[in-house]
Parts: C-alpha cells; structure tokens; sequence
C-alpha cells in the first residue's frame, strides 16, 4: 500500500489531471454567457471526490492507462456540479455561496443557472461519446451511458432530491432520510465506482463489492455534510452552515444529534471498508476517504 505522502502527491496530481480534462470538455462555446455560467460552477474548486474515485476504481480492477474512463469520470462530476446549482436555486435550499464563492444563481441570475444545470446535464452523454476512445466497446460505453444516468434521473439524484423536499417540515422518518442520503448523494458515488469497474471489466464479485462501497461511502457522506451543517463555519465548507434547521430539514444530526450521527458515519465507514477488503482490494485511497468522512466530523474539520 501507498504511503500516506506518496498517496497526497498522487491525489493531487489526479485531481490536477481531472481540473485540466474539465476545462477542456468545458471550453466555451456559443451562447457565451450559457458556458460562462456552465464553466463556473463545475471548474471552481471542489474535493473532486467522484472522479478520484472513478479513476481509482479503474486502477483497482487492473487497467493503468485512466485514458478510457477519463470523459466518464469528468462527467459524472459535472453531473454533481449542475446538481449543485439546482440545489442552491431560491426554489430549493436558496443558498447564496457554493465552493466558497457566489452561488450560480447569484452570479448569473436565476433563468441562466437554471439553463446551465440542465445544459451540464445533457452535454455529459454528448462529451462521453464524442471523447471516449473507440477501444471502449460501444456495449461497455452503453452500460455507462446507463449508470450515470440512472444515477442522476429519477432513479438517483432527482428522486433523492424532490424526496428531499417533500420531507421538509414533516415528522422525521429515518426509512426516508435514508431514501434521500442514498439516492440523491450515494447514488454519485455508485455510479462512479461503477464506471469504472465497467470499462475495466472487473469481475462480478469486485463490481459488487465496489459498488457496496460507493452506496455506503456516499450515505455516510450525506450524514457528514449534515452534521457539518449544524458544526460547521461557512469558511471551512464554503457554502452557508445552519441552513438545514432554518428550511425544516429534519436530518438525522438535527434529530439524534451529533454524537449518534458521527458513530452512524463511523460504523458505516468501517462496512463500506470490510466490504473491499472482503474481495482483498487494497487501495489506499478508498481507506482514506473512508477515514477522512469520519474524522472531518470528529475533528469538526474538513
Ligand atoms: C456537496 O458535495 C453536496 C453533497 C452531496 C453533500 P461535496 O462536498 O463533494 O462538494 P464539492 O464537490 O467538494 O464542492
Ligand atoms: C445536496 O444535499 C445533494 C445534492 C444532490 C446537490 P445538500 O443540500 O445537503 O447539499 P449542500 O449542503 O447544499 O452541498
Ligand atoms: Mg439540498
Ligand atoms: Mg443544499
Ligand atoms: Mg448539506
């Protein structure tokens, strides 16, 4: 396994890899102001968490050269991204800032940051096909095709998301909150362990177990961002804390408080851990991720 300074420098050279990749698949267009509100929100800085973990899943299953899951992976964190300016819209959470600067909206105004979510959306399957190369054989790039979108439809964010809405200042009921954390959040880390695995045609077994993974990942991800909502400041998570109490979220932190919350994230890490290690996956990004959820909680640091 790799070193903890060896495993920063690669980190850091990925998410390098994958801002230059975004700014490429990204480049501005007509309409210019269309692409100019799209390139804002996807190329400020973000974790780039999905990606990381689309590339690692592909290393994971054998295959070195990343070049085949490249456009997949950078689309799936657009596909975050336009999620991101939706979800902060007057008409959702109504948050002014995201990645610590103005949010969409606020920037462009509210018609055009509508119009650059659902563009982000539609270009990712447009970028995809345009991009991957043609070694990818067009069954495997439809099974792609396939799980990012399911991932973000109804069967994954958007589900998640008007869940989410719906639920706002009714009785809390934990089959639901965890209805929303798994589709509107886990969904995103699924897919992209998925995709991965899917151009490296890994086994069955691996598939399974890296898919556990992301769903368990992504669900204790959400219970993080909601305890870091009510822990946190606005300059550590770059968007404004305190709002899920104000909108009548009923999140399980604000329900059974912080302490309950963190040994939730914690025992959820350690399964989404025991399950890669059960196919002997050894990858010391997975272990970190897993670790760095729950202590920026612990720590009340992300
Ligand atoms: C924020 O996701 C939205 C949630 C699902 C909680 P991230 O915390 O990954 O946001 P960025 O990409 O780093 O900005
Ligand atoms: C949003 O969950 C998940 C998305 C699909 C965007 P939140 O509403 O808690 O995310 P933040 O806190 O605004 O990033
Ligand atoms: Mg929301
Ligand atoms: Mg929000
Ligand atoms: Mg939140």
């Amino acid at each position: 396994m790799l070193k903890n300074k060896d495993l920063k420098s690669l980190i850091e050279k990925d998410i390098q890899f994958i801002n230059t990749k975004l700014d490429y698949y990204l480049n501005c267009c007509e309409p210019k102001e269309l692409w100019q509100a799209m390139r804002y929100t996807a190329l400020l800085d973000g974790k780039r968490l999905r990606p990381l973990l689309a590339l690692e899943s592909t290393r994971i299953c054998g295959i070195d050269n990343i070049e085949k899951v490249v456009p997949s992976a950078c689309a799936i964190e657009i596909i975050h991204a336009y999620s991101l300016i939706h979800d902060d819209l007057p008409a959702m959470d109504n948050d002014d800032y995201r990645r610590g600067k103005p949010s969409n909206h606020k920037v462009f105004g509210e018609a055009i940051a509508i119009l650059a979510g659902d563009a982000l959306n539609s270009y990712v399957y447009q970028m995809i096909i345009e991009n991957t190369p043609k070694t990818v054989q067009p069954e495997v790039l439809l099974n792609i095709i396939n799980i990012i979108s399911k991932a973000s439809g109804p069967n994954g964010i958007v589900g998640g998301q008007v869940a989410d809405i719906i639920a706002e200042s009714k009785k809390f009921d934990e089959k639901v909150y965890d209805y929303i954390c798994e589709y509107k959040t886990a969904a995103l880390f699924e897919a992209a362990v998925k995709i991965g695995a899917s151009i490296a045609e890994s086994s069955k077994e691996k598939f399974e177990a890296l898919s556990n993974y992301g769903k368990l990942i992504g669900v204790a991800f959400q219970i993080a961002d909601d305890i870091l909502d009510i822990t946190s400041t606005q300059k550590v998570i770059g968007k404004t804390p305190g709002k899920d109490l104000k909108s009548g979220k009923a999140t399980y932190p604000i329900v059974f408080g912080v302490d309950k919350s963190i040994k939730r994230v914690s025992a959820l890490c350690k399964e989404a851990i025991g399950n890669i290690k059960n196919q002997n996956v050894d990858s010391a990004l997975l272990l970190k991720i897993a670790e760095e959820t729950v202590a920026k909680v612990s720590n009340n640091d992300s």
